[in-house]
């Protein structure tokens, strides 16, 4: 059946303005869609537009700094996006003349690039004609073609693959690809499919059959697991301690934290923070009174950090020592979004 037709009358008439979807760079195409990935479109906008100003190619972007690219970044959680991003930039430059590839098959060699973003990225900026599969399309696949089973499962996951494949025509296979996309945003959503809406409905096996808000049927997230930790705040002559986590760290690789740490079972917070103050930036502290408590999300995690405020009883660290920032350096410096915040506390209470 050509969904392609109705989808794409509906996707001329409704879709959202963009600010990637006023440009033709294939560069700028490629940081949105990376951007994407994991994030919403809402959070995206002002960060892609940052990004853009900063970073206007792949030359630039190839020559930056690591430390201004997380620090771009800071706040869109996984932050290894960034950082392949920047390493597919120096490898565009050295094996393609700083020109993005324009076959799928070539981007997804380059970091960061699977057949996801290849897909959207060939088809939205060069025009071939390829799918893209991304949790968005598989909603809207698995209800139109009324499929059942888990769709991150090989056999039903290759044949969304197939059937986006076969559905993209060879005119316009961008927009039919982000039609798609835009349609699992915005209409075809998870609990509450508003089919009265849809131009696809007419086609839509899982409406006839009643079945469509009960699909896809994925597996259950695995329960979220709590995490309880404690972090420190030490002044020193209006500077503050923070300490960088190295390159190979599993995750914020090269980002800058107050002293952190996960608290043992039983373990009081002033306990932890103290205990990180020594651990992470080698100094001796006394916890002396709770700054407040930031609560995030990474994946399944849910971390609870209790933040306090230390008086070192040594002036000296072991080393290596932590960083002693200023209110200004440490607006530079790249920090997770739970950090930053502690960050905008402390600027507000001012030098100690
Ligand atoms: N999600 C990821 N990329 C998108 C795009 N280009 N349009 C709509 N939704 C998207």
């Amino acid at each position: 059946m050509d969904l392609s037709i109705p989808l794409l009358r509906w996707y001329d008439r409704t879709r959202r303005e963009l600010p990637w979807r006023e440009t033709r760079d294939p560069y700028a195409i490629w940081v949105s869609e990376v951007m994407l990935q994991q994030t919403q479109v809402k959070t995206v906008i002002p960060y892609f537009q940052r990004w853009l100003a900063r970073f206007p190619g792949v030359r630039e972007l190839s020559r930056a700094e690591e430390a201004d690219v997380l620090h771009a970044w800071q706040g869109l959680g996984y932050y290894s996006r960034a950082r392949a991003l920047k390493r597919a930039a120096e490898l565009v430059v050295e094996r393609h003349g700083g020109r993005l590839p324009s076959k799928s098959s070539e981007l997804t060699a380059l970091p960061g690039i699977g057949p996801y973003s290849a897909g959207a990225i060939a088809s939205i900026a060069y025009g071939e004609r390829v799918p893209v599969v991304d949790g968005n399309v598989i909603r809207v696949l698995t209800r139109v073609f009324a499929l059942r089973g888990d769709p991150a499962k090989a056999p039903l996951k290759r044949e969304l693959w197939r059937r986006a494949e076969e559905l993209v025509p060879a005119a316009r296979p961008g927009d039919h690809n982000q039609a798609l996309m835009e349609l699992g945003a915005t209409v075809c959503v998870p609990e509450k499919p508003r089919c009265a809406e849809c131009p696809l409905s007419k086609q839509c096996r899982g409406f006839a059959s009643g079945l469509a808000a009960r699909l896809p049927e994925l597996a259950p997230r695995p329960k979220p697991t709590q995490v309880p930790m404690a972090a420190a705040v030490v002044k020193r002559r209006g500077r503050v301690a923070v300490v960088q986590l190295s390159a190979s760290a599993p995750r914020w690789a090269g980002m800058w934290l107050f002293p952190a740490v996960e608290l043992a079972a039983g373990e009081p917070a002033e306990r932890g923070a103290e205990r990180a103050l020594f651990e992470n930036a080698g100094l001796r502290a006394t916890a002396a009174q709770k700054l407040g408590t930031v609560r995030h999300s990474v994946t399944r995690y849910r971390i609870t950090l209790e933040v306090y405020e230390c008086r070192a009883s040594s002036a000296q660290a072991s080393s290596p020592g932590p960083l002693w920032a200023s209110a200004a350096e440490l607006e530079g410096l790249a920090m997770p979004a739970a950090h930053r915040r502690i960050a905008r506390w402390v600027a507000r209470a001012g030098p100690a």
